[in-house]
């Protein structure tokens, strides 16, 4: 007899929304971003466009079979949300309202915050709403670092801002980059500067290496490769040392702290998205969207079902969700086995996962696995 297999309702219960403006633009940041010429008329503008954003995703939701559940994740990227202020809770609350977005009760929300770039009547308010989880842009805790870095905030700034989340028993992660140019030079000692962030408690690090382009201004000033992967694995093993997991090939977490709406991207599950550049997935369609920032339009990207399964294998083994070495080919566990002889990998219970290590050396691997033509 026939069996009728029950529908799966396809739904959203995930957003991000991008920021676009920034106070000042950093020299080596190629997000799409912006300083306000008039802030009122460009914040006017903003919303405006997510106004029309929205139904124009609402026709590709519904055209694609989706509706939206209570919010589970929702995270507000930039640019530099916290300078969105008071106005932007506001207004987020009467959009959420309007077309009836909800967020779940144990719905996670987090908002990029910089130093110098907030104050507590903005952060309450966004507290209000339901921001519950706050990611600062520290990027260092040294002064040298943070001007060559061309950012708007001061060391003192840094120190405020952490010492605040503090005080008020915040759940934050803290962003933090590696490979900065003097860093060799000038002997940075990230060890130092991430002990003094630990002293105020942040749940989660994401900590990135610097990545530019051959015209970028520092470029000759940039530390060796080989330091930049002695720095990583040191600030890998300090922070394990400390209790963070090494959960992904950037983010460190205190157990039970992950962030649950990056892990959404890890395990290539439905994300949406609104904003000029953002993007998100309808993974049930293998459909990637992105805002173009000039008018609220989006480009396509349909994945075959060959490159979605590539893509899975390429996101879940970034993070500690590994690859289940069952669901591939049985030539696969030679390459894994070469892979575990040199310290890159682990298996436990059939489950493949980087060690750091195998982490720094994420694109070498997959390219190798790629090529390999095992999959
Ligand atoms: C979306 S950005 C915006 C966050 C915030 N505006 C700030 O600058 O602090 C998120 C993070 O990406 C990292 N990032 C930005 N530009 C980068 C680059 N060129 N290479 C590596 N990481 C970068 C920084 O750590 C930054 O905090
Ligand atoms: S503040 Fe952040 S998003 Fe803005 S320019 Fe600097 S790095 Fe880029």
């Amino acid at each position: 007899m026939l069996k009728i297999m029950p529908k799966i309702p396809k739904i959203i219960d995930s957003l991000y929304i991008h920021f676009p403006f920034c106070a000042h633009l950093c020299n080596y940041c190629d997000f799409y971003k912006k300083v306000p010429t008039d802030k009122m008329q460009d914040f006017k503008n903003f919303h405006l466009y997510l106004e029309e954003s929205f139904s124009i995703h609402q026709n590709l939701i519904e055209k694609h079979g989706y509706s939206w559940a209570p919010l589970k994740t929702l995270y507000i990227g930039g640019g530099t949300p916290s300078l969105w202020g008071v106005e932007g809770s506001e207004f987020l609350e009467n959009f959420f309202k309007k077309h009836q977005i909800q967020l779940a009760d144990d719905c996670e929300f987090t908002l990029e915050v910089n130093p110098g770039a907030w104050n507590e009547e903005v952060l309450t308010s966004w507290q209000k709403l339901g921001a519950n989880r706050f990611s600062l842009g520290i990027q260092a805790l040294n002064e040298d670092m943070i001007k060559y870095l061309d950012r708007v905030h001061t060391i003192q700034d840094v120190h405020e801002t952490l010492q605040y989340f503090h005080d008020h028993k915040l759940n934050y992660s803290v962003d933090f980059m590696l490979g900065l140019p003097f860093s060799e030079k000038l002997n940075r000692n990230v060890i130092e500067e991430l002990s003094s962030a630990l002293r105020c408690k942040p749940s989660h690090f994401s900590v990135y290496i610097l990545t530019v382009k051959e015209n970028y201004k520092f470029y000759s000033d940039l530390p060796h490769e080989e330091w930049i992967a002695d720095e990583f694995l040191q600030v890998s093993d300090f922070l394990r040392q400390e209790g963070f997991l090494h959960y992904e090939v950037s983010s460190f977490s205190l157990p039970g702290k992950q962030s649950a709406h990056n892990l959404n991207y890890w395990k290539s599950h439905t994300v949406a998205a609104l904003g000029p550049s953002a993007t998100g997935f309808l993974s049930e369609e293998k459909l990637r969207y992105r805002w173009i920032p000039q008018r609220p339009e989006m480009v396509f990207e349909e994945l075959s079902e060959e490159e979605f399964k590539l893509e899975k294998i390429y996101m879940a083994i970034r993070s500690q969700e590994g690859i289940r070495l069952s669901d591939f080919p049985e030539k696969l566990s030679s390459l894994v086995l070469e892979w575990e002889r040199k310290a890159l990998v682990t298996q436990q219970r059939g489950v493949v996962t980087l060690t750091s290590r195998g982490y720094l050396l994420l694109d070498s691997l997959m390219s190798d696995l790629f090529s390999s033509k095992l999959l």
